[in-house]
């Protein structure tokens, strides 16, 4: 077993979790200016650390301090960028995937053109990456859109957003189409049913009715199309450029072997696939629009959005995975939080503090899912363990749990490789503390380098390497051979 010579190794962060800098050289608000850290909430609390309220938004703005909104200054990239990326550097990154905050390039995203110094940074940024032989892989829309948008449209729930996208992409293409070729239109796009405010700006107070359902479906048809007329877009401006799709995989098993057991887990799978099968496909599959039509959810298409569809499809699949569910008829069984959603405890796996339950096999068992059903290249864009790290009195921090979990995840990713499936690249979750997109804390960690700073921005700012640091670095080094041969 190896990994291809063109393997492409790396790590993944996203701006509204590391840039800070929120009200500096002509940032606008994004939603996640006003998204609160809530101390004494239970960390297996998703839901209620995710709640928005339209009095909740009002408050933070009048709130100009950063205190209790840590993605307001995450962990000040924007500033630190050039010791960030050395390091990574050092670790050997051959691609970082970054996001491009759509608040630094158009503030409110109805200008008609772009704030220069927004676009310089992300010039600075992608410059120093190629100086380190870096490249970025880059996501148009990671939980990250301006507040404007969500407060006087409700969010994507507009058809009008998808124009104001287009424009926002376009800039980027021809700016930064000279630097990168792996590109990725809506992070977790499947993510806006279960937290529609930061995944497309709705507001559930605002939504006609309060049928936020509905609203979310009718943002995610605004954003299929969206992803597919900037996909059309970059193939035109950048020959040779790619363009993914991003699904959260929620690779889920029947909690038994009961056929209702499967029957509930056939149903949730397929939902979740529904989402890359609409950007691979260019279609709306039967399934999907029987469900729809089941629960009286209408969704106002443009008579040209079929085409358009059909004309946009993707180049490669890209996901997060972090954890795998099960899903069970039976009623009384003990559930436990995964990424932004609940599932019946498996009893065969541990668990994160967080209560996601790790499961390198099921990434097999996902890259080989969706290879089959796909047949496009795939690229795993997050994977990585969410964990408490102590600092030593001599400044080292020993994680061997990240070790032990990064190292069986990557072991399942050769296997798969060599049952034939085309994997493009691995970059992993945060490779240095950022703020928690679920939880707006510091305190879970997944970096290979630890940030000194605390849930409510104390500390430092100053950067240290893990142990995995060392680790990784030895990785990327030997091509995966380092995990193959030592276990
Ligand atoms: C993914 C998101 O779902 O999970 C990231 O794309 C996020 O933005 C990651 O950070 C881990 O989630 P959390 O809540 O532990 O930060």
């Amino acid at each position: 077993m190896s990994f291809p010579d063109k393997f492409l190794w790396g790590g993944a962060i996203a701006a509204c979790q590391a840039e800070g800098a929120w009200n500096v050289d002509g940032r606008g608000w994004s939603v996640q200016d006003v998204s609160t850290f809530k101390p004494g909430v239970s960390n297996r609390d998703y839901k209620a650390h995710l709640h928005i309220s339209k009095q909740g938004i009002m408050d933070a703005i009048q709130d100009t301090n950063d205190t209790m909104y840590p993605k307001r200054r995450g962990i000040d990239f924007y500033h630190r960028y050039e010791e960030d990326v050395q390091l990574f550097g050092e670790m050997g990154f051959q691609i970082l995937r970054v996001s491009i905050a759509w608040t630094r390039l158009y503030p409110t995203g109805l200008e008609a053109t772009p704030n220069p110094e927004g676009v310089a940074f992300y010039h600075s940024l992608f410059c120093k990456m190629r100086e380190q032989n870096i490249q970025p892989l880059i996501t148009l829309a990671h939980y990250d859109m301006p507040l404007t948008m969500a407060l006087n449209w409700n969010g994507w729930s507009d058809r009008r957003m998808i124009d104001c996208f287009v424009r926002f992409c376009r800039t980027c293409f021809q700016e930064y189409g000279q630097y990168a070729k792996y590109w990725i239109t809506f992070n977790e796009i499947d993510s806006c049913i279960r937290h529609p405010f930061t995944s497309a700006g709705i507001i559930p107070e605002e939504c006609p009715n309060g049928d936020v359902r509905s609203a979310c479906y009718q943002a995610l048809h605004h954003q299929f199309v969206a992803s597919a007329l900037v996909t059309k877009l970059l193939h035109e401006l950048v020959p040779g450029a790619r363009m993914g799709c991003m699904l959260t995989k929620l690779t889920t098993y029947p909690h038994t072997c009961a056929p209702d057991d499967l029957l509930a887990a056939q149903d949730f799978e397929l939902g979740n696939l529904a989402y890359s099968d609409i950007m691979a496909f260019g279609a709306y599959p039967k399934r999907m629009l029987r469900m729809l039509e089941k629960q009286s959810i209408k969704i106002q298409m443009g008579p040209q959005d079929g085409e358009i569809l059909k004309e946009g499809t993707v180049d490669y699949i890209s996901f997060s995975y972090y954890m795998s569910r099960t899903e069970t008829t039976a009623t009384d069984l003990e559930k436990t939080p995964g990424n932004t959603i609940l599932g019946v405890k498996n009893p065969y796996l541990e668990s994160s503090e967080w209560g996601w339950q790790i499961d390198p096999k099921g990434l097999r068992y996902s890259l080989i899912e969706l290879y089959d059903r796909y047949q496009l290249p795939l690229f795993i864009v997050e994977n990585g363990l969410g964990a408490r790290d102590v600092m030593e009195a001599d400044g080292a921090i020993h994680d061997p749990y990240r070790i032990d979990y990064l190292h069986q995840h990557i072991q399942q990713m050769a296997y798969a490789i060599d049952e034939g499936v085309e994997l493009l690249g691995y970059t992993s979750w945060g490779p240095i503390d950022i703020v928690s997109s679920g939880t707006n804390e510091m305190s879970k960690r997944y970096g290979f380098i630890y940030v000194d700073q605390d849930d409510l921005g104390q500390g430092t700012g100053n950067r240290f390497k893990k142990d995995s640091f060392y680790w990784y670095q030895r990785v990327i080094r030997t091509n995966g051979r380092e995990i193959l041969t030592d276990k």
